[in-house]
């Protein structure tokens, strides 16, 4: 590999949800011991760096992302010499550490939050957004929490309201307290000192409101948070120079990573918050709201083209812990050839490409009775939306009980179709799709164009077939995928067809594809193909 490699932009992140990965205690729950035992299998993968969702001390309000201790392990996912010797260990396979960093809110059973609330001078009194009651006794303003509720508690111990976005057992930051800030940068350089490489930081474009707390203005929706415009509850301009001292902070050690999860995203903002000197990636949830259409995908790939920054680098993913798995979104049955056709997407465009455990096995979203719910949303929204439990199911290892997660009661159920979807069965099947993102891994670290070079549509308004070059001044790779059942025909021109191409990969056949009479080149339904030529 040249030595200009950078493992966040030359590499590919998967996502591991530590509840669910692997559980070697038989408590049902994933642990940090569980995930080491499984390192060997992510390297195998050939991905550069693992991004963990939250495994801090936590109440699990919402699964780990009410931190109550931002330097510790949760008992349930073990110590911090596991954290210790899970570094130690994922560095030793080349293998980068990604933690999740959930600063916009603590819990509130942190600490700084049990003190903040014991009376309106203590020391952590100013550390949350307390307000009085307005005069006729109402909530101070009319901000509203994504999780459905009023963003305002009443606390009858301090007797004011506190603000918070998402569940009110999540109390949202001060981040215009100058202790606050401090005392958040300090965890960020514990963990840096703690062998961390990067950080994924959660909804970071949250954290300063506007001091005064204006009423958002109303907005066309369907639930309350929907009915207003969140104009002076994000994006405030206080957040820029925030990143940039984050940025000299990651900075002045060698290497080191953050990705932003912008929330309530637009291509606009996730041009702001990339922008030279701030944080190297930010997540756009545009391609989540595409169908299997290949002309959604290709318009949001434009659109990041035309806005971000051109030094600025994408973030491309089908999946995470909050959104229904790609393989439900995109077929019923069985079959992974679809799967496949979207693995090369993701891992072929310019950007760094994240991985959601399981995507690569084809995962489907599992059922979870209403009466079995564990996330708190889709109580409270079912059955218009039943929640997140179904993208955040065990990870199916093998045949044996409980898909090999754990030797006790797993914490949601194992979906009905791991005798046959695992781990263990795909790395025999030389087609499967797991061998598949293997052998997609490995091509887009062998070819430069793949990873740096720029991204140009052959096609442009695709019905079926999505094709697109990607090139360096040294080498052009042709991706060519076909989204329908049906063969294509994909026209090339005749400088292209002059260049001598050889084969990086298809999904159907051995051997270069000859171009036919009229300077075409066909495909196979729903296959894959990646040509490369050197100039
Ligand atoms: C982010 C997380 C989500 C969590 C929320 C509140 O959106 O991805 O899982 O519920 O923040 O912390």
């Amino acid at each position: 590999m040249k030595s200009d490699y950078v493992w966040w932009r030359d590499g590919v992140v998967y996502q591991i949800y530590p509840r669910s990965f692997a559980d070697s205690s038989g408590d049902g729950i994933g642990d940090l011991k569980g995930i080491i035992d499984r390192l060997d299998y992510i390297a195998e993968l050939g991905v550069d760096a693992v991004w963990f969702s939250p495994f801090y001390p936590s109440p699990d309000v919402d699964f780990g992302y009410d931190v109550s201790n931002y330097i510790d392990i949760d008992p349930k996912h073990g110590t911090l010499a596991d954290y210790e010797r899970l570094v130690e260990e994922s560095h030793k396979r080349g293998i980068r550490v990604i933690l999740d960093l959930v600063l916009n809110h603590t819990s509130d059973q942190h600490p700084w939050f049990l003190e903040s609330r014991k009376s309106r001078d203590n020391p952590y009194s100013d550390w949350y957004i307390w307000r009085d009651p307005r005069p006729d006794g109402g909530l101070p303003n009319n901000w509203e929490a994504i999780f459905g509720t009023p963003g305002w508690e009443f606390d009858a111990l301090r007797g004011q309201y506190y603000y918070h976005m998402f569940y009110p057992q999540q109390p949202d930051l001060n981040w215009r307290n100058p202790q606050v800030r401090k005392a958040c940068l300090d965890v960020v350089r514990f963990w840096l000192d703690h062998g961390a490489d990067g950080f994924r930081l959660d909804v970071f474009s949250n954290f300063f409101k506007h001091p005064d707390l204006p009423n958002n203005p109303p907005a066309l929706g369907l639930r309350a948070f929907d009915r207003q415009k969140h104009i002076y509850d994000s994006n405030q301009p206080e957040m820029i120079p925030l990143l940039r001292e984050l940025r000299e902070l990651l900075d002045s050690y060698p290497d080191r990573y953050a990705v932003g999860e912008t929330f309530m995203p637009t291509p606009e903002l996730v041009a702001r918050y990339t922008a030279p000197g701030l944080v190297h990636g930010a997540f756009n949830f545009d391609m989540l709201g595409c169908h299997w259409d290949p002309a959604c995908f290709l318009k949001v790939v434009q659109e990041t083209e035309k806005t971000m920054h051109h030094e600025a680098w994408p973030v491309n993913f089908l999946n995470n812990h909050d959104t229904s798995r790609s393989a439900s979104r995109f077929r019923s049955g069985e079959n992974d050839e679809r799967l496949k056709v979207a693995a090369a997407l993701t891992l072929t465009l310019r950007g760094t490409p994240y991985i959601y455990y399981g995507e690569e096995i084809g995962m489907r979203n599992i059922h979870v009775p209403r009466r079995f719910i564990q996330d708190g949303v889709g109580e409270k929204y079912w059955p218009i939306f039943d929640g997140r439990d179904k993208n955040r199911a065990p990870m199916q290892w093998d045949a044996t009980p409980h898909a090999g997660f754990t030797t006790g009661k797993p914490w949601l159920p194992v979906h009905p179709d791991f005798p046959q979807r695992n781990v263990e069965a795909q790395r025999k099947d030389p087609k499967s799709l797991l061998n598949f993102y293997k052998r997609l891994i490995q091509v887009r670290k062998d070819l430069p164009a793949l990873r740096r070079g720029l991204f140009q549509p052959l096609t442009y308004d695709p019905r079926n077939l999505l094709a697109y070059l990607r090139q360096t001044r040294e080498q052009t790779v042709l991706v060519a995928l076909n989204f329908g059942r049906r063969p294509v025909r994909l026209a090339v021109g005749i400088d292209l067809r002059q260049r001598s191409w050889r084969l990086a990969l298809s999904s159907h056949h051995e051997k270069l594809p000859a171009f036919e009479a009229g300077g075409y080149l066909s495909l196979a339904g729903n296959e894959v193909l990646i040509l490369v030529a050197e100039t």
